[in-house]
């Protein structure tokens, strides 16, 4: 659990890709949750800086609207600020009232940060002590496959976060590689054979190392 590690971490305490990302359990606006309770599929925990502002409220709304997208990639959603959970509660009453659409996934209170410490969620020269819009991509084993983290003052891209997510997932099956604004359905690049019989029976220059390879599919 990460309470006691958190407690000494300094902010943006350095967490890596494929560090299995730390357990925790906390109240949500769905209840409480446990992030182990989530091994077996994919979750996105992401931080938002607070409740009732512009940027976060759109990210809420377009989250909210691209639910089934990230439940056919069967991938839940998880997020956290340091508001208390009452909050939260208005905050997604006035996004329903106000927008016509429910969030329906969990957003946990964070009043001390210490989840948000741990995740590396805050800010370290913030005179604020509220998390910028950290992202975690956590695969079913719980380990932290990508992340992202962006200012408070500009919002994520859904369509980026499942263009994301649809790699990830892609090229799990690996030996694969997704190049450049890689959408699904569209080639993966082969991982490259690294040795010099390959390179020089290469018909082409970059043959050895450039290969296109089976399209990219939803699992
Ligand atoms: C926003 O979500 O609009 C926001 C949050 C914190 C600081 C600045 C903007």
């Amino acid at each position: 659990m990460i309470k006691a590690d958190a407690e000494r971490a300094a902010p943006c305490a350095g967490l890596r890709i494929g560090d299995v990302a730390p357990d925790f359990s906390a109240r949500s606006t769905t209840g409480d949750v446990r992030l182990s309770d989530y091994r077996g599929r994919w979750l996105i925990l992401f931080s938002h800086p607070a409740d009732f502002t512009p940027v976060c409220t759109t990210e809420f709304v377009a989250l909210a609207q691209a639910a089934s997208e990230f439940e056919q990639r069967d991938c839940a959603l998880m997020a956290l600020s340091v508001d208390s959970l009452f909050s939260h509660f208005a905050w997604l009453r006035l996004i329903r009232d106000r927008y016509d659409i429910e969030v329906r996934f969990p957003i946990v209170e964070d009043p001390t940060l210490v989840i948000g410490r741990a995740y590396g969620m805050v800010a370290p020269n913030d005179s604020d002590s509220a998390t910028v819009r950290t992202t975690f991509f956590i695969d079913p084993q719980g380990v932290i496959r990508a992340m992202t983290c962006y200012p408070a003052n500009v919002g994520r891209s859904t369509p980026e976060m499942l263009r994301t997510l649809d790699a990830l997932q892609a090229v799990d099956g690996g030996p694969v590689l997704a190049p450049a604004n890689w959408a699904l359905g569209e080639a993966l690049l082969a991982q490259p054979d690294a040795s010099l019989d390959t390179v020089f029976s290469a018909k082409g220059q970059a043959d050895w190392f450039m290969k296109e390879t089976k399209r990219g599919s939803r699992k």
